[in-house]
């Protein structure tokens, strides 16, 4: 299961909607239910509403859902996430609009003082010593998500949030060692990496979720993706989640089923495990993935919102045999 906000979260606890929602999924046969991005700091949040990992007690509540999920035989990750410039904003069910202060939002942070939209306010641009605190915050964030039992962390470094801010010189206008060439722009994530990699166990997979495009001119592209993901591989990040887009307001993307297979492919040519993700919704195509080793792993998003059982009709519908939850055998289909 991808990575999905759900926008229900408060002061950035989970809640009974979260063990409900996630813990529907680990019953319905998914392998590994990957919980929604969580703050790593309060501003990091998109949404007042988002999960957060930046102090202890919100540690409880999600080792409550890690341990439902692990009843049930799935394994468990978190998507830690700093939202930068596109934080403060409201959620999807309360008009999806950018926060003044005065409406309870913040102020947001980014490598340079561009807005995601013309018409925003623009981020602050981080100093060097708040892009260490910064990198201290995904750190604390990380060991909080071990305690809470996590099996699988992944670092969100997509969708136009604060890591792909400082990869995309779109986003990234600086002129100091963070900004410029390929290598200033992916130091941020680097020391990302190193600080999570100094709490989270090397024998626990460590993902990265990337856009592999910005799917405009001069954006971040696939080459420099395909580099990353090497550099990545090569610094022990175990697999790369293949997503794209979410940089650019206007980016045309050219939407179609499997429509990032082809980055997950790509990207698997260096070496590195990846998952392919986005508009894959049959078990066909599920089947074609793996079997002609596009991707390592396929994470499924809207089909699970819609049908949470989705694996073990898959099971059936491939004439697979697979373990039922106990509670529900009565059910299953010869
Ligand atoms: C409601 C919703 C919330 C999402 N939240 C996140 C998120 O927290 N982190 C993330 O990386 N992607 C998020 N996404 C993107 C999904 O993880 C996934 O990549 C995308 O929906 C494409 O897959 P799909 O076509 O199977 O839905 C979200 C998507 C939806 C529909």
């Amino acid at each position: 299961m991808s990575p999905m906000c759900q926008y229900s979260a408060q002061d950035g606890f989970a809640n009974d909607w979260h063990l409900v929602h996630y813990g529907t999924r680990a019953v319905g046969g998914i392998a590994l239910v990957i919980v929604e991005a969580t703050g790593v700091s309060p501003i990091a949040r998109i949404t007042p509403d988002d999960l957060g990992l930046w102090n202890d007690e919100q540690v409880e509540p999600l080792k409550r859902i890690v341990d439902f999920v692990h009843l049930q035989g799935s394994k468990a990750g978190i998507q830690i996430a700093h939202a930068g410039r596109k934080a403060s904003h409201s959620s999807p069910f309360k008009g999806e609009k950018q926060l003044t202060l005065e409406e309870g939002g913040w102020e947001t942070v980014a490598p340079s003082a561009v807005p995601f939209r013309s018409d925003e306010i623009p981020p602050h641009q981080l100093t060097k010593s708040e892009i260490k605190e910064v990198v201290n915050q995904f750190k604390n964030a990380a060991a909080r998500a071990l305690c809470a039992g996590f099996d699988v962390l992944e670092i969100h470094a997509a969708h136009g949030y604060l890591i792909h801010e400082f990869l995309s010189p779109i986003s990234n206008i600086r002129t100091d060692e963070y900004g410029g060439n390929f290598n200033n722009r992916i130091r941020f994530l680097l020391e990302v990496l190193t600080a999570v990699q100094s709490v989270w166990p090397e024998n626990l997979p460590l993902f990265v979720r990337l856009s592999a495009t910005d799917w405009v001119e001069n954006g971040w592209n696939v080459e420099e993706t395909t580099a990353l993901s090497k550099i990545l591989y090569e610094q022990g990040v175990d697999l790369i989640d293949c997503s794209s887009g979410g940089n650019v307001e206007h980016a045309k993307i050219p939407l179609s089923p499997c429509y990032q297979v082809p980055f997950s492919e790509q990207i698997r040519k260096t070496g590195i495990f990846t998952a392919a993700v986005g508009l894959i919704t049959s078990p066909e195509e599920i089947q074609d993935i793996l079997q002609h080793e596009k991707a390592d792993m396929v994470l499924l998003g809207r089909e699970l919102l819609r049908n949470p059982y989705f694996a073990l009709n898959c099971a059936h519908h491939l004439k697979e045999e697979i373990e039922w939850p106990k509670q529900y055998l009565r059910a299953k289909r010869k």
